[in-house]
């Protein structure tokens, strides 16, 4: 059985203010709760540290939203993997489609960076999935095929136990548009028999596929009942601890 993992990602939003009051918020909800699945967040860059202290002894684990590729040097504005390490990250987000659209991160960057993520000892929550276009293309497979392919190349298998995957369809994504159950389940059904074409069936048992993309309380329940859905990649809805803890008691 797959464990589900709920995770929020909270892109430009909190100051480190705003991020103790976002964090003591969830954490006092979930005083009351029963807690099934795993929860990450993932604050910005200047909220880290301190939210790991906040987050000690709790269920909650902290991730971050993205990292630079390379151990250290003259990358102006970037931030490495033992510097996500040492603040306290487990988790890191990687090719976001934010990520891909905004900032042009390739298929080979996001690879290398899941590399330095898997050698530095963070867990990658890699992120794919297709455009409205190239949905409206008939082209989702193909599309989410080569960025799996591409994003995982040269991963061993080894790895993958620590590896988080998200389809994040991008016309989904901050649209309040969700992918019905149905067709987030058809493409989730794909990757896994994906990774089992590139892996093996047990890797493909094992892997944990999140979906994301205007996820909240109202439809986590349907989406997280699916069979091949095992979890949650949350921008907005995660933004407000009721919201949050709302999918949380879904999964
Ligand atoms: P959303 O964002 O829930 O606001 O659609 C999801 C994401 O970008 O991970």
């Amino acid at each position: 059985m797959r464990k589900k993992i709920v995770a929020g990602n909270w892109k430009m939003f909190n100051n480190l203010e705003e991020s103790k009051e976002l964090i003591n918020g969830i954490l006092e909800k979930l005083k009351n709760e029963k807690v099934n699945c795993d929860v990450i967040i993932c604050p910005p860059y200047t909220s880290l540290s301190e939210s790991a202290g906040l987050l000690k002894g709790s269920v909650v684990k902290l991730g971050a939203q993205n990292m630079h590729a390379e151990d250290k040097g003259a990358f102006t504005g970037e931030i490495s993997s033992s510097m996500l390490k040492s603040a306290g990250c487990e988790y890191v987000i990687l090719g976001h489609s934010e990520r891909r659209t905004i900032f042009n991160e390739s298929d080979d960057d996001i690879n290398k960076k899941v590399k330095k993520a898997f050698s530095a000892g963070l867990k990658p929550i890699f992120c794919f999935g297709e455009t409205l276009s190239e949905r409206e293309s008939g082209i989702t497979n193909e599309v989410v095929k080569r960025q799996v392919t591409e994003g995982l190349k040269d991963i061993p298998e080894s790895d993958l136990v620590n590896l988080v995957v998200a389809y994040e369809p991008v016309w989904a994504i901050g649209t309040g548009k969700t992918a019905t159950p149905e067709q987030a389940e058809e493409v989730h059904s794909f990757v896994r028999s994906l990774i089992k074409e590139l892996y093996s069936e047990t890797a493909a048992e094992n892997i944990v596929i999140q979906y994301g993309g205007s996820v909240k309380p109202e439809n986590a329940a349907d989406l997280l009942s699916r069979k091949n859905i095992d979890g949650a990649l949350v921008g907005g809805a995660c933004l407000k601890a009721d919201s949050f803890i709302g999918i949380i008691k879904s999964a």
